[in-house]
């Protein structure tokens, strides 16, 4: 299948969303976690808390620390992939993580590859996010090296979010790689991580699927969902010694394998077969080439927010989706705005972007409601020069002037000035939570290289997953809320730009703004028992 003829058909619009469950059964969901039966388990400490850095300070300077312990990495899981809340409302309770996912479905699964970790054996373990804990999935029986090495491996359950999504599942899947691959990213910077230490590791899917164990059929029984190889990351890869791809793939096959994973769903009553084919579409079959990224070298802006001297745990755990927006909400200041669409440009040493494979080809179309200074309007934040052709392929009246006051190297252009909130919340499914807010934008992704490499599909939403993430983390440091809006109909927002052909498609939504608090729901803090 060609991957843009998915994407084609995954597009929503007003008179037809994407093909979908016509009726859902709410009381048969399947179950939110996955385990590995038979495996030890390795309950992890909860000392993530304590990490000292300041938000403000991930900006500053990287730190020199490595992962080297159990505690490590339990803190480092605690703050990007650990339930962060269960919350009820009537008869219903339900679980959040501190990384976000469409519908909160989590079809994200983590794998920690330990070699010389202190406290844990050797081996592949999965992460289970509801108890804390790892279940030691492989025992390498070989060691490489002396020196502690760390990576995490992502896989995803597509069925996750298809039983729900249908068809247009496979982005979501993809956006919540691109969370989680950023939520781990600024986890290690708040453990102070040198961030020279994290990378992801270029292997083939075959090889990150050997390496995680999800291609072991004989523990997958009938009925248990399959998972997909993601993305492999280093977070030890500046120290000598430290394993390459290579090295783990042959521990984990020389290893000893324990553990049959469980079924989520019991009863599938939708098939999606282009789900699979999609992911055949855009499947690593090459280890890929080293990417040569362009990197914003003008230093980040320092957030000054209310709450950026609050230690950068406290806003990962406390980051939510708002569900609402106070429409009585003033104006958010111009250093806010800028601040934020400051920390979307790609730095080198900078998370979430040192824990992502591609990092370029993405611009920012921003519908601006309430900023204080700036006229009401469609704006544009070039993000990346190079994939910025399609600039006179767009409305002719769009006069792209530079605005007043933003720093030079945002390359922000006002195309147009006009109340645009209710056309944004038309654009994102009529869903008001678009034009409530103090701004939204749409991520604009350059499809060119597609053809010769489709796996890029799949980056590029990871891409635009990463630059939700740090939207959500900075608009709570200014104590704002964001939320990432996946629900849009893709070809309102490319009539809106001017664009006709395919080579720019928009890839995810999302919007910031003063959050109104659903005071009917009750929150309490996860693993209760453990504290
Ligand atoms: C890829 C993605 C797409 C999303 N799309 C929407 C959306 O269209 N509308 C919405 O209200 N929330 C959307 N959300 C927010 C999720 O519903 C939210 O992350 C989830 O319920 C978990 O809540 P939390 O973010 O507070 O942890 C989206 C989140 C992600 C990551």
């Amino acid at each position: 299948m060609d991957i843009l003829e998915y994407h084609r058909r995954t597009k929503h619009r007003p008179d037809a969303y994407a093909k979908g469950p016509a009726s859902i059964d709410w009381e048969a969901q399947p179950d939110p976690f996955r385990r590995y039966d038979g495996c030890d388990i390795v309950a992890l400490p909860l000392e993530g808390m304590q990490a000292p850095s300041t938000w403000a300070s991930l900006w500053q300077d990287s730190g020199d620390r490595s992962l080297t312990t159990v505690r490590d990495v339990g803190c480092l899981l605690e703050l990007s992939l650990a339930l962060s809340a269960w919350k009820q409302y009537g008869g219903s309770s339900w679980s959040l993580r501190v990384n976000p996912s469409s519908g909160n479905l989590h079809p994200t699964e983590c794998y920690v590859l330990a070699s010389g970790v202190d406290g844990l054996v050797d081996g592949v373990y999965h992460y289970r996010a509801d108890l804390h804990a790892l279940e030691l999935r492989c025992c390498f029986t070989s060691v490489n090296s002396d020196s502690p090495s760390l990576a995490l491996g992502f896989t995803s359950v597509h069925w996750r979010e298809a039983w729900k999504y249908g068809e247009r599942a496979f982005r979501y899947c993809q956006h919540d790689v691109g969370h989680a691959l950023a939520s781990v990213s600024y986890a290690a910077a708040t453990l102070g991580v040198n961030a020279a230490d994290i990378r992801p590791l270029m292997i083939t899917d075959d090889e990150l699927a050997a390496l995680t164990g999800i291609d072991r059929a004989e523990d997958y029984p009938e009925g248990a969902e399959a998972e997909h190889p993601d993305c492999l990351i280093t977070l030890s890869g500046g120290k000598s010694g430290s394993l390459t791809g290579s090295d783990w793939l042959s521990l984990a096959q020389q290893g000893s394998w324990k553990g049959i994973a469980n079924v989520l769903d019991r009863r599938h009553f939708y098939e999606w077969d282009v789900i699979e084919e999609a992911a055949q579409a855009t499947r690593i079959l090459e280890r890929p080439a080293p990417d040569h990224p362009e990197y914003c070298e003008t230093p980040a802006i320092i957030s000054q927010g209310i709450r950026a001297t609050d230690k950068a745990a406290q806003i990962i755990y406390q980051r939510r989706s708002a569900q609402a927006f106070d429409q009585s909400a003033g104006a958010i200041s111009q250093q806010t705005f800028f601040t934020l669409l400051d920390h979307t440009l790609a730095r080198r040493h900078c998370p979430p972007w040192n824990a992502l494979p591609s990092v370029n080809g993405i611009n920012l179309f921003v519908f601006v409601h309430k900023v204080d200074g700036l006229k009401p309007g469609l704006y544009a934040l070039i993000r990346d020069a190079e994939s910025s052709e399609f600039q006179n392929r767009m409305r002719e009246q769009f006069v792209w002037e530079s605005v007043d006051g933003a720093p030079e190297h945002l390359g922000l252009y006002c195309l147009l000035n006009a109340g645009t909130q209710r056309t944004a919340a038309n654009i994102s499914c009529q869903q008001a939570i678009a034009g409530d807010s103090a701004f939204s934008l749409g991520m604009l992704a350059d499809m060119r290289g597609l053809e010769a490499e489709p796996y890029q599909y799949r980056q590029l939403f990871w891409q635009a997953g990463a630059i939700g993430q740090t939207l959500y983390l900075d608009a709570e440091a200014e104590g704002l809320r964001g939320t990432g809006i996946g629900c849009y109909y893709d070809d309102f927002m490319h009539d809106l730009l001017g664009l006709s052909a395919e080579d720019y498609q928009v890839l995810y939504h999302f919007t910031v703004g003063v959050p109104l608090t659903d005071h009917r729901i009750t929150t309490w803090r996860p693993y209760q028992e453990r504290r």
